[in-house]
Parts: C-alpha cells; sequence; structure tokens
C-alpha cells in the first residue's frame, strides 16, 4: 500500500477542519491520536512521519528553496536523491499535503513506488490516464488558480524504474507540463536517464547531521516519556549515521527491550520502563562496543598472533559480534592512531581487502586470521623504520 493510501486510512471519518499545519496542534489529528492498539504496534518511523514542511528536521536550504516555490506560485518537476532515512520521501508527502490539503491528496497525487508494477505499460497507461484528465478539485482554499490546479505525479524509488520505463516518461513528462508537475526519488542518480535529470530541478538530501538527528529523537523521547542516559542517546545518534529511519527504529527496539520482565519471566508494558543504557544501544545496533575494539585493537597491537586470535574469538563469541562490524570499527580505531604513512598505508589496504572478502563469501575464521596478519604487517614496517 502506497504511502498515501495509508493517510487516506488514517483519516477515514475524520472532520473536515482537521488543522495539517504545524498550528492549532489542539485540533491536529496526528497518528498519535489513533486507538491505543493501532498506536502500540505503528512503528515510530511512521507514527512521528512529519505532517508538515516544518516537522521536517535539516536540509533547511532545500526546505527554503521549495517553500519559495509554493509561495511564488511555480514548481518545476523535482528530483530528490540521497540516501536512505533522510527524508525524501517525507518532504514531498508534507510538500503535497501542504498544496492541496489533505483531504484532496488522493485525487490530486498519484504515488507509485517501487513494490508497484513499474514497467513501460504502468508509465503508458497508468501515469498517462492521470496525466491526462483534468482536475476537479481546486486545492486549498484560495489556491485554486495556482499550485493547487496541478496534479502531481510522485515517483519514488525511481532507480529501480527500467531504462525502457525512464525513457517513455521523458515524453510524457513534457507533454502534460501543462497540467502535471513530476516528483522524481532516488538513492543514486547514476541509475536514471540524463535526459530525466536535465528536466528537474535536483536536490540532495544528504546524511543528517548529529544537530538535525537530535531535534527530531528528542521530541520522540519526550513524547513516548523514554527514559534514557545521556551517554546512550549521543551513541543512538553517531550510530545512526545520519540515517533518522535507523536512529527511530532502534530507539523504538530499544525501548521494546527495556520492558521489565515478572517473575515468570512475561513483559509487564504496564511497569514503568528501565532506563536505556549504552549497552542496550550496542547491542540493539549490533555494534561492537568501543571498549571491545579498544582491546581488540590492543591485543593485535602488543600481544603475538596467537593470543591475539584467541581473545577476538572470545569477545565474538560472548558478544555476538561478527567480523564484519569488528572491521569498520576497528580501522575507524586505528586511523585515528599517531603511525607512519607506510604503517597505515599496510592498514588501510589490508582491511579494505579483508572487508572485500567477508563481502563476498569468504570464511569468517581465516578472514579473522587475515585481518590479525594485516595488523602485525603494519606493526612490523613500524618496527623496521
Ligand atoms: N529530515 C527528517 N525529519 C524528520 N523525520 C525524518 C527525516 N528524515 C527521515 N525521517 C523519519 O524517518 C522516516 C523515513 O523517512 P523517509 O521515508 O522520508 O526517508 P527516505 O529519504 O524517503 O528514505 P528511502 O530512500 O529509504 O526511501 C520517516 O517516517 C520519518 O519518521
Ligand atoms: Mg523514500
Amino acid at each position: 500500500m502506497s504511502d498515501i493510501d495509508e493517510m487516506e486510512i488514517d483519516h477515514v471519518g475524520v472532520p473536515s477542519d482537521i488543522a495539517f499545519s504545524s498550528e492549532g496542534k489542539g485540533k491536529k489529528m496526528s497518528k498519535a491520536n489513533l486507538p491505543v492498539s493501532a498506536q502500540d504496534t505503528l512503528p515510530w518511523v511512521e507514527k512521528y512521519r512529519p505532517d508538515t514542511l516544518d516537522d521536517v528536521t535539516g536540509h533547511e536550504d532545500i526546505l527554503q528553496t521549495i517553500n519559495r516555490f509554493v509561495e511564488s506560485n511555480r514548481l518545476p518537476h523535482l528530483l530528490f536523491y540521497g540516501p536512505p532515512g533522510t527524508g525524501k520521501t517525507s518532504t514531498i508527502l508534507a510538500l503535497a499535503r501542504k498544496i492541496y490539503g489533505a483531504q484532496n491528496l488522493r485525487q490530486q497525487v498519484l504515488e507509485l513506488n517501487a513494490s508497484d508494477d513499474r514497467g513501460i505499460e504502468v508509465v503508458r497507461e497508468q501515469i498517462k490516464t492521470f496525466a491526462s484528465t483534468r482536475q476537479i478539485f481546486g486545492g486549498v482554499a484560495g489556491k485554486g488558480d495556482g499550485l493547487g490546479s496541478f496534479k502531481l505525479i510522485i515517483l519514488d524509488e525511481a532507480d529501480a524504474m527500467t531504462s525502457t520505463a525512464q525513457n517513455a516518461l521523458r515524453r510524457i513528462m513534457e507533454k502534460y507540463t501543462a497540467n502535471t508537475r513530476f516528483c522524481i526519488i532516488a538513492n543514486y542518480t547514476h541509475k536514471l536517464n540524463p535526459a530525466l535529470l536535465s528536466r528537474c530541478t535536483r536536490f540532495r538530501f544528504s546524511p543528517l547531521p548529529i544537530t538535525a538527528l537530535r531535534k527530531r529523537v528528542d521530541h520522540v523521547i519526550e513524547a513516548e516519556g523514554i527514559k534514557i542516559t545521556d551517554s546512550a542517546r549521543e551513541s543512538l545518534l553517531t550510530l545512526s549515521r545520519g540515517d533518522m529511519r535507523r536512529s527511530l527504529n532502534v530507539l523504538q527496539a530499544c525501548f521494546a527491550s527495556s520492558t521489565p520482565l515478572d517473575a515468570s519471566g512475561r513483559p509487564t508494558p504496564t511497569q514503568p520502563h528501565e532506563e536505556i543504557t549504552d549497552e542496550h544501544i550496542y547491542d540493539c545496533i549490533a555494534a561492537p562496543h568501543p571498549s571491545d575494539i579498544q582491546q581488540i585493537m590492543n591485543t593485535l597491537l602488543k600481544q603475538d598472533v596467537t593470543t591475539s586470535l584467541r581473545t577476538i574469538h572470545e569477545i565474538k563469541t560472548n558478544k555476538g559480534l561478527a567480523l564484519a562490524d569488528i572491521l569498520a570499527s576497528l580501522s575507524e580505531e586505528l586511523c585515528s592512531l599517531e603511525v607512519p604513512k607506510q604503517t597505515m598505508v599496510v592498514w588501510l589496504e589490508g582491511l579494505a581487502e579483508i572487508e572485500w572478502r567477508v563481502g563476498s563469501g569468504g570464511s569468517e575464521g581465516v578472514q579473522t586470521g587475515g585481518m590479525a596478519g594485516v595488523v602485525r604487517n603494519g606493526v612490523r614496517v613500524m618496527k623496521n623504520k
């Protein structure tokens, strides 16, 4: 089901005077007002999906430009691209709601994403039928002759469209420009047809800075009444690496796992939750704890290979870590050391090679040995200088 459909369902039976802007919070029908059962099962990424452009954090320059387009009643074809979980889909849905109002979304907006069939027939038929019919709703009050009179076609995850379909789209975009605007959303632009790219105004959604993640995560922490230590919150933000979806999913998983258990080991959701700590966060993300990485690095740098391998094996077994997770954190940690350039080159080159081998199906045990060999080689280069 598309996001548009979900939104429609959310508002079934909702009085028409409901405000969808950030003002008038009292009247606002947000997903937080859903019945308790629905609230509990709704993933937080959906429950806290921004309703308005003001709720989208980070990307200030992009939002400013988009707001200027709306104010001046001018909207070009748009292309949003960037890594996952940075707010591309949320921004276009909030923009559509701002232009048309929630009631007219279904009539004015066609959203197709990768779960829909988007071969050549769909582009030819579905988009053509939607784009070629005249609109009969005037958009939000006072905007009937402005942007509200345009239809919006959102092609989410467009990098998954076949190239024949992308080619067919070029002509359709030009033909229906009089009454239709397209918003193409993709993770990678190199998978899109260059001629399609040149028809759109591009906006790159870069990974969100920690301040933007913090703003939204703090909002959710407050709204859900979560107890979390400062250090756990900082770890969550750092480990999310600019992906808001990831930070909200991890927070929800940690919150669920902090439910106290009764004597028979069953969760008791009515009792106050335990405070979320660093341990919860690292366990949930399955990222190695900094102290474990420190221990692995020390043993590799200072002890012989047999002892190092035994220590690494113990840590991996006790903490349930995979070599791939250790490699990423270990290389970050090694890069922060002050060592001769030659040593650094041996480490970086070697670890990159091991990561590639692990990714292509190399044996975990053999590659762990390989990692130990690479680090020791770097140390030997250092000693021979
Ligand atoms: N900039 C943001 N401000 C507020 N919330 C955000 C932001 N970015 C992402 N989110 C949250 O993360 C969820 C996922 O965001 P969204 O679907 O917009 O990501 P996306 O960029 O379209 O990712 P993908 O490329 O994987 O489709 C949203 O439901 C929202 O809760
Ligand atoms: Mg998306």
